[in-house]
């Protein structure tokens, strides 16, 4: 059991120095604080096979928590050391009182005080706990927020870690232990929200059915501050209402949700809100009655309105049409800047695609002057190997982070933006599609767990390098030795880069089979399909050359950026070489800055992702001595089975565009099998 991958990064094995935390003080209780002390106690046992004692007095613990309203704590913490920190934030500081050394936790609430705790046991797991600490912590985003795309039969969307989680056929009655386990796990990383079903939402989950359902699952989540949401689908009133239509300014319709959102809230008091996908893919949505996204997220913004509610509405839009569907989000929310309500906030994709191994940013991000706007990252890796491949994600989600958009003049990155430092809006959120399912060790490949890891860590503070993130998670997750440590944060640092390169380097993109998104099928096509679902409407490949021409020649989606950038992506001289083949059509005799012909560097690059896999193999195969048989055997048969995808990638991809190009493949790259 231990060795299953079940507990994620909590597995408290014992570091080299333990601070004495054998006794606790705390003069204070609510649900959330006996959390933070079964936590503690968890550790403790862990740790030194001993439950921790608890006292009221500060004299008997050496460690203190509480909250700005307990004795203990504003006897030792001024009161204006509080002012800054606003719901969520803690101090963690080494306090002398009268020679006596203790280290106290405080917060302006309970849940603060426990991800203080969260962070004073993560600190002693990676030996990181100095004598004299002195944190101040506060979260960068208001919502930090899980994606499940989870369907009511428990098939999970793009999931590739076994079924969903919740067994809607069991609740409310029954009660699995991982919804608490799951709860935990995100407050132990500072997640504090989570939308429980698919964007491809059925309208049956606003049923009382099944809002009573959801409701025994707030209540386990609650006192981990964890805040449930759902997705709705727009056709709610009339396909669960019976009303002839779900016109957004149909009064019926609007009292429907009203009513909804009262019974909602009757059963579930500290409800979150609803991310809405609206008129994409085939969903319905206001524009089916002629309305605009302003009109239906509005709707819906005032019906929650009352109960501090939000409405999460996502840009995720494009239709087949003339346009670039790069461009479509942008043309179809730029001109509604400004009509929506302010409990309303704007879901946008990192990239104007959709989750490709790499994407420039969306344009959508900085545009959008008067409108609080989110970003949504995509844990689980449809379109990076799903749970077959190492792929860990920090330095993908902070590609997008550390993005200046140029929004308001150099430096504002994507991150100041949506934070509220460069626009301070009341609403700050961040999101991302959860990989968690309910395999035993919840994400399908060990090192999956990784990347839920790493999104909390950024969503609290997108300032952590992806290297520190990795270090503690290797640290808490699999051994504290160095000889394990470092070699395998190389592997997880160059394995998002490996995956661009063996799958689409330099900018290529959307080249998958078409359905699943696992394998290559760059000559995809179904006679009669949708233009914008076919492989070949990205690439482009031609006895010419390859990639999209999105210059101003071409479908111009380089106007949607912001100068200095647009200039940059519009020339393919300065366009950076990882993006050049999404904004132009470039022929096959291109000279790169390296002096190779594109072609050539193309093989290189495919070739460089399927030496970079053998690597990552022969690395792990060193790594037995330092870790459990079970958890490397994993590893290592996902390894396996990730450097031959790379091989069929590099092979179809190369042998399907070498029919265009009729240039050799370089004798020095492996040679197609
Ligand atoms: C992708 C994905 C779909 C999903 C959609 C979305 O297109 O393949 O399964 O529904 O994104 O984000 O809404």
């Amino acid at each position: 059991f231990a060795e299953d991958g079940s507990k994620l990064w909590l597995r408290y094995t014992p570091p080299e120095a333990i601070y004495d935390f054998s006794t606790v003080t705390m003069d204070e209780t609510s649900p959330t604080l006996e959390k933070a002390l079964k936590e503690l106690n968890i550790a403790w046992q862990s740790f030194e096979g001993k439950d921790i004692q608890t006292s009221k007095t500060t004299d008997a613990g050496s460690l203190v928590i509480g909250t700005s309203k307990s004795k203990n704590i504003t006897s030792v913490i001024s009161s204006k050391d509080f002012d800054d920190l606003g719901n969520d934030g803690y101090i963690i500081r080494n306090i002398n009182k009268g020679g006596k050394q203790s280290i106290t936790i405080a917060s302006n609430t309970d849940i603060g005080v426990l991800y203080g705790v969260f962070h004073f046991l993560r600190l002693i797991q990676t030996n990181q706990l100095s004598a004299s600490i002195n944190i101040v912590e506060k979260p960068k985003y208001d919502i930090r927020i899980l994606n499940h795309w989870d369907n009511l039969d428990r098939t999970v969307e793009r999931g590739y870690a076994g079924y969903s989680l919740w067994k809607w056929d069991e609740l409310p009655n029954t009660l699995s232990p991982r919804y608490e386990a799951y709860a935990r796990a995100n407050a132990s990383i500072g997640i504090n929200a989570t939308v429980l079903n698919n964007v491809n939402a059925s309208p049956q989950i606003l049923s009382k059915e099944y809002l009573h359902k959801v409701k025994a699952l707030a209540d386990i989540f609650r006192p981990y501050g964890l805040k449930v949401y759902l997705a709705v689908n727009f056709s709610s009133p009339k396909e669960l209402g019976g009303l002839p239509n779900s016109d957004p300014l149909n009064k019926e319709v609007i009292k429907w949700w009203n009513d909804k959102a009262k019974e909602i809230y009757s059963i579930i008091p500290d409800f979150g809100g609803f991310l809405v996908k609206a008129n994409s893919e085939g969903l319905p949505g206001p524009q089916d009655y002629g309305r605009t996204h302003a009109d239906g997220a509005n709707m819906l913004a005032d019906a929650l309105k009352p109960y501090n509610g939000i409405v999460m509405w996502r840009a995720f839009v494009y239709n087949p049409s003339n346009e670039d569907r790069a461009k479509q989000a942008y043309l179809e929310f730029m001109p509604l800047d400004g009509q929506f309500r302010d409990n309303v906030i704007i879901q946008i994709k990192n990239g104007p695609i959709d989750f490709q191994p790499r994407e420039p940013f969306s344009p959508l991000f900085g545009a959008m002057q008067k409108t609080p706007e989110m970003v949504e990252f995509q844990i689980t890796q449809e379109y990076l190997g799903f749970s077959n491949h190492l792929a860990y994600l920090a330095p993908l989600f902070k590609e997008t982070l550390d993005s200046d958009t140029y929004a308001n003049g150099k430096g504002s990155t994507i991150a100041k933006i949506t934070d509220g430092t460069l626009r301070p809006h009341k609403l700050t959120a961040i999101a991302a599609v959860a990989n968690i399912g309910e395999d035993t060790n919840w994400c399908g490949h060990h090192f999956a767990q990784s990347n839920w890891y790493a999104f909390g860590r950024l969503a609290w503070d997108h300032q952590l390098t992806s290297k520190q993130i990795a270090d503690e998670w290797i640290k808490m997750t699999f051994s504290k030795d160095n000889g394990f440590v470092n070699p395998v944060k190389d592997i997880m640092l160059a394995s998002r880069e490996a995956v661009v390169d063996y799958m689409m380097p330099m900018g290529l993109h959307h080249i998958f089979a078409f359905g699943h998104h696992y394998g290559p099928e760059p000559w995809g096509d179904v006679p009669g399909g949708r233009p914008d679902w076919m492989p070949w409407y990205y690439h482009n490949a031609d006895s010419v050359g390859l990639g999209f021409d999105r210059s101003i020649t071409g479908s111009n989606a380089v106007s949607q950026y912001f100068s200095p950038l647009k200039e940059i992506y519009n020339d393919a001289s300065r366009c950076p070489e990882n993006l050049l083949l999404w904004f132009h059509y470039i022929p096959w005799s291109y000279k790169m800055k390296n002096g190779r012909i594109m072609w050539d560097e193309l093989c290189y690059k495919y070739n460089s992702g399927v030496q970079q896999t053998r690597s990552f193999q022969q690395t792990w195969r060193q790594m037995q001595p330092y870790i459990d048989e079970q958890r490397f055997n994993d590893v290592k048969s996902k390894l396996e089975i990730q450097s031959q995808d790379a091989v069929w990638w590099k092979d179809a991809c190369l042998l399907y565009f070498q029919t265009f190009s009729k240039r050799p493949i370089p004798s020095d790259i492996e040679p197609p099998v």
